[in-house]
């Protein structure tokens, strides 16, 4: 069901800077339906906002109803990744006018805003990220030591940090899992994002846990399901070279040096 329409673009009723906009969002609310479907909503938005602005703007004067993630609104705490024009973006970071064209004051394109894909939907933009969250803790994404707590840091060289720096980047967004198709075939693949942040700790000098890690990940859904399709990197906002990492990962097992 549309929304009803704006009488006349935005950019001809004297808000200048405003062009006409159409949100095509995926609803889904398992109270009301078992099936998915598409709203459009028209609203007057400036091109140089973000998707997020928009979705807000939908929900807080369109459509109370429409439910979606976000926190930090600045790319920092990964939760409003979606799949925006078919791609997997964080909402936050996806200007309008870089995602639709726009003529005479109306974007020509509808913007289409799904939920990433392979996790099971909750409601509207809403994924259950439970599993991608328990593939996370099991590769033990924490400093693994033996002996006694030290007295002072843990010195470490800026040549052994450099090893991991990519992989810290990682806000656990799951723009590179829900990219991956063998994790969308069955979903028990470990995925992306799990290996990227095993690699963080796997090649740190400090750690002592590489082992125990390696051998989570040589698991028949670890690191050798990854068909190194590069949809991951593509997808990563962080710009992590995910498929890199997760190659670093597969030659750690094979030569056991890292
Ligand atoms: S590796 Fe990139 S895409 Fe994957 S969860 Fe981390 S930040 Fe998101
Ligand atoms: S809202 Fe935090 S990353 Fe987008």
């Amino acid at each position: 069901m549309a929304t009803p329409t704006l009488e006349k673009p935005a950019a001809q009723a004297g808000a200048d800077h405003l062009v006409t906009v159409t949100f095509r969002i995926r609803r889904f609310n398992p109270e009301v339906s078992a099936e998915t479907h598409w709203r459009d909503f028209e609203i007057a938005i400036d091109p140089k906002e973000r998707v997020l602005d928009a979705l807000h703007q939908i929900k807080w004067h369109e459509d109370g109803t429409l439910t979606f993630r976000r926190s930090c609104a600045h790319g920092i705490c990964g939760s409003d990744a979606m799949r925006i024009n078919g791609k997997n973006r964080l909402a936050c970071k996806t200007l309008i006018k870089d995602i639709t064209p726009i003529k005479d004051g109306v974007a020509t394109k509808p913007i289409l805003v799904e939920p990433i894909k392979g996790m099971t939907v909750l409601k509207d933009l809403v994924v259950d990220m439970d599993p991608f969250f328990q593939a996370y803790r099991d590769v033990m994404p924490f400093l693994i030591t033996s002996g006694n707590e030290p007295t002072r840091e843990r010195l470490q060289s800026a040549e052994d940090r450099e090893r991991f720096d990519d992989t810290t980047k990682c806000i656990l967004c799951a723009a590179c899992t829900s990219s991956c198709p063998v994790f969308w075939n069955d979903g028990q693949y470990f995925g992306p994002a799990a290996i990227v942040n095993a690699h963080r700790f796997i090649f740190d000098s400090r750690d002592e846990g590489g082992e125990r890690r390696l051998e989570v990940l040589n698991d028949k859904d670890g690191v050798w399901r990854c068909r190194t399709t590069f949809n991951c990197t593509d997808a990563c906002p962080r710009g992590i070279e995910v498929t890199k990492a997760i190659q670093e990962v597969k030659k750690a097992l094979i030569t056991r040096r890292f």
